[in-house]
């Protein structure tokens, strides 16, 4: 007998996590253990620890999962992971520990892209809504420290959806850019939620960036003979910004405002903004700008260009606040809907995993005993 339940397991960046989902729909438990504290000294993700504390973590975060969903491991119908892409050596731990379970229980295998699964947090909680304005075709931008790519989802005449790649970006991901810029000024680490609580205290038009960033988008794109497509790029202006901290002489401001912040453990980012003046709430303010001006035009675009019924933007980066508000009134200036999932579903968590499962599981696609990483691959 089928119950729907999937336990899903996720480890292909610097999160442990698993969940047990119903039927794609329903998170009976979602448990992330995050490594964000052991690599915030280094300002980001060490893969041999990673990997290292993943084999720490995967067991008791299995159980903690299991136990909240009071499904017994005998009631699942399959085990899904997180196949990649992502750090190899992260991405084994989850993978070895899934197969074994799976073995051991004698359930089904399925192996899950981390990208669909982004796009499934939205799925999921639609669902969970009974919602029905996942209209396909839809326009997917998945946006967050690794990735910044653009599908076009749409039906496959299976249960599974088929994606097209409809733009990626050309050099750093949004939130590797939100990563950078965090540090050169000196704030915490991961950085997209510092200039996202800082950005309100400063004047968006206070450095004009939009330039760049558009103009080295155009000049970089490739593909051409792919058809139409929608690419980004995020280090002509993480380098504007270096430019600008160089010209204004704002170095050691940031040093010094480093110390002040490690000196306040448990400091909300925004209230970092006594430590910060006008110049660098300015900046703060027209980077983010800059980067959700571009993210907005070129998803916008591709939406109309291949006549998506609606816009889902999923990743760590779609947790960000104005993103979240210029996109929701720009689809609605459109007619167009758009959806994100929940903040703790936005960043790296199991349940998409799980969720991605289902329709996987339906159309039995189950994955092959000889499954292993996949650190580069596509959706
Ligand atoms: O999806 P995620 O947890 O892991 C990856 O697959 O990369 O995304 C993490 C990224 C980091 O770069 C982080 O700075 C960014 O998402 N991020 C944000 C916000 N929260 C997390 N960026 C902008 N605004 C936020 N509120
Ligand atoms: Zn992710």
């Amino acid at each position: 007998k089928n119950n729907g339940l999937i336990l899903g397991i996720e480890s292909s960046c610097d999160e442990t996590a698993a969940a047990v989902v119903r039927a794609g729909g329903e998170a009976l438990s979602n448990v992330v253990a995050s490594q964000i504290v052991l690599h915030q000294d280094y300002g980001g993700v060490v893969p041999e620890l990673a990997a290292r504390e993943h084999l720490r973590n995967v067991v008791p975060v299995v159980r903690a999962a299991m136990e909240q969903s009071g499904v017994r491991f005998s009631d699942l119908d399959a085990v899904a992971v997180t196949e990649g892409p992502g750090l190899a050596g992260a991405l084994q731990v989850g993978i070895l520990y899934a197969k074994a379970l799976a073995f051991g229980l004698g359930k089904p295998l399925i192996a899950v892209n981390h990208l669909e699964g982004h796009i499934h947090a939205v799925v999921m909680e639609a669902r969970q809504r009974g919602d029905s304005a996942m209209e396909l075709p839809l326009l997917a931008l998945v946006v967050s420290g690794g990735h910044t790519h653009l599908y076009l989802a749409s039906e496959s005449g299976q249960t599974t959806w088929q994606y097209r790649n409809v733009g990626r970006t050309v050099d750093d991901a949004a939130g590797e850019a939100y990563d950078k810029v965090a540090k050169l000024l000196g704030l915490g680490y991961p950085g997209g939620p510092w200039l996202d609580g800082l950005a309100p205290f400063g004047d968006p038009k206070a450095v004009p960036f939009q330039f760049h960033a558009i103009q080295r988008r155009e000049d970089d794109r490739r593909d051409a003979d792919a058809g139409a497509r929608f690419d980004f790029s995020f280090s002509g202006i993480k380098s504007a910004v270096l430019r600008y901290v160089k010209s204004e002489g704002m170095q050691e401001a940031a040093v010094a405002r480093a110390n002040a912040i490690a000196a306040h453990p448990g400091l909300k980012p925004a209230d970092a903004a006594s430590f910060c003046d006008p110049k660098a709430l300015g900046l703060i303010a027209s980077f983010q700008s800059a980067v959700v001006g571009v993210l907005m035009k070129q998803t916008f675009a591709a939406a109309e260009a291949f006549g998506a019924r609606g816009v889902l933007v999923s990743g760590g980066v779609a947790a960000n606040r104005e993103l979240r508000r210029r996109f929701l009134a720009e689809g609605a200036r459109r007619g167009l809907p758009v959806a994100f999932p929940s903040m703790a579903l936005s960043t790296d968590n199991a349940a998409m995993i799980a969720a991605a499962a289902w329709p996987k599981f339906l159309a039995g696609e189950f994955a092959s005993e000889g499954m292993s990483a996949a650190p580069q691959l596509r959706l």
